[in-house]
């Protein structure tokens, strides 16, 4: 029998293996400053395109007020307890009734986290005679909340109606042998390369089968529809969507998440859901200042409305320059470039120290492999003359990596590794 840790010995990962050179710079690097368009990396001012503070929220004046005041009312600490037990109070309640209000719900639960909070409520929502038909592309929350399923579960191809159509039959007929039900789970928006889900094609399918629909919406909240109240108004079908799912950690630019729908539904997930069950309550700080961003969302529309002249003139330019950004319909806007790993850290490396942008790079295995991905989000506090110096910088780093400048930088880096 081997020691626990041999493995770790010596296979430390997919993206591990290159801690040594990624750590601090590519991976966990520290940008200082306010969160704003420009902060600091390594002590030089950079274009930052890489922080999920759509509206600009996180550090808009009023904001930051509310939660100091929180902050220093309540301290870090209260309320004490699960929310079942000792952790409840009238503003968490107050801020469910504004959440359920807000998305056309009628009732909604706050998580504490996102990623933990829909992964439970999958769980919940399921039984091991139900059959789960998800996304291939879904985050890793709904895939980790899917593993914990003891029944039946199906993929089907990012956005495809056809392969989900496919699955559902294949899902129908398991769920006739064991009794159960179906429970289908799409994005709003899909993080990584900024497709909607095709949600209204997914609900139209109820007309054919029976099933219920869980939509996680962590990047269309705030974004999309009517004052941000996400894919589901924007397309039209937010009646159609059983069970809603939001995070704060994006637009609300805090912590903490909700899921909304029937309030017996809800009722029942307060009852069972067990990552709230067994965790303490959001802090008051968090609840409060939820409060204040929700009304900002409610009231402000210029802080949407600057975020989507700063995404039309960002894509319309990567489009007119001729990038590929894919097909985004979102505020996401990926740039797929051609190169290996070492070329994407030689690019990216050039990018923050000679042109002042910084954005996060997604290469394999989160990709195929030979694809690098440069991420950009833009947020409502993005200037244009921001856009005009990035799709500057954009032009001369594709004529670099076309050159082959990259590819001679990286030799080093492929070197120290011993991996060519
Ligand atoms: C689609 C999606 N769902 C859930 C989460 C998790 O949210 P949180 O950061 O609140 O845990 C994220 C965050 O990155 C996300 O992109």
């Amino acid at each position: 029998m081997r020691d626990l840790f041999d493995r770790i010995h010596v296979n430390k990962g997919p993206l591990g293996k290159w801690a040594s050179q990624a750590e601090g710079y590519f991976v966990f690097p520290k940008l200082e400053g306010p969160i704003s368009n420009r902060m600091k990396f390594k002590g030089k001012e950079v274009i930052t395109w890489s922080v999920n503070d759509y509206l600009g929220l996180a550090n808009h004046p009023e904001v930051r007020e509310v939660d100091a005041q929180a902050a220093t009312e309540f301290g870090s600490a209260y309320p004490m307890g699960a929310r079942m037990m000792s952790g409840h109070t009238e503003l968490h309640e107050q801020l469910e009734n504004e959440l359920a209000e807000f998305v056309d719900k009628e009732s909604a639960y706050l998580l504490n986290f996102g990623y933990q909070g829909i992964l439970s409520t999958i769980d919940t929502l399921v039984s091991k005679d139900d059959v789960i038909v998800y996304d291939v592309d879904a985050h890793a929350c709904i895939v980790d909340g899917v593993r914990l399923h003891l029944g039946k579960r199906f993929t089907y191809k990012h956005n495809d109606i056809e392969s989900l159509e496919k699955n559902l039959q294949r899902a129908t007929k398991v769920a006739e042998q064991t009794g159960g039900g179906i429970l289908v789970i799409s994005e709003g928006v899909f993080g990584m390369r900024g497709q909607q889900g095709c949600l209204k094609e997914i609900v139209a399918l109820k007309e054919k089968y029976n099933f219920r629909f869980l939509v996680d919406d962590a990047h269309g909240f705030g974004t999309l529809g009517e004052n941000g109240k996400g894919a589901g108004n924007e397309q039209g079908i937010q009646d159609e969507i059983d069970v809603y799912f939001a995070t704060f950690a994006k637009s609300m630019a805090s912590t903490g998440a909700f899921v909304a729908a029937d309030k017996e539904i809800i009722d029942y997930l307060k009852y069972n859901m067990r990552s709230q069950m067994f965790a303490k309550s959001l802090q008051m700080q968090l609840v409060k200042g939820a409060l204040k961003r929700l009304d900002m969302l409610r009231t402000r529309p210029q802080f949407k409305a600057k975020l989507w002249e700063n995404v039309n003139a960002l894509q319309d330019g990567l489009k007119a320059s001729g990038f590929d950004i894919g097909t985004t319909q979102s505020c996401v806007t990926p740039v797929y470039l051609k190169g290996s790993i070492p070329e994407a850290m030689a690019l990216v490396k050039d990018l923050r120290e000679n042109y002042g942008i910084f954005c996060s790079i997604v290469v394999y295995p989160v990709i195929p492999k030979g694809l690098i991905l440069l991420r950009l989000i833009p947020t409502a506090t993005h200037t244009l003359e921001d856009v005009r110096v990035t799709l500057e910088a954009f032009s001369g780093i594709r004529e670099k990596l076309e050159n082959g400048t990259y590819k001679r930088l990286s030799e080093a880096v492929m070197a120290a590794v011993g991996d060519k």
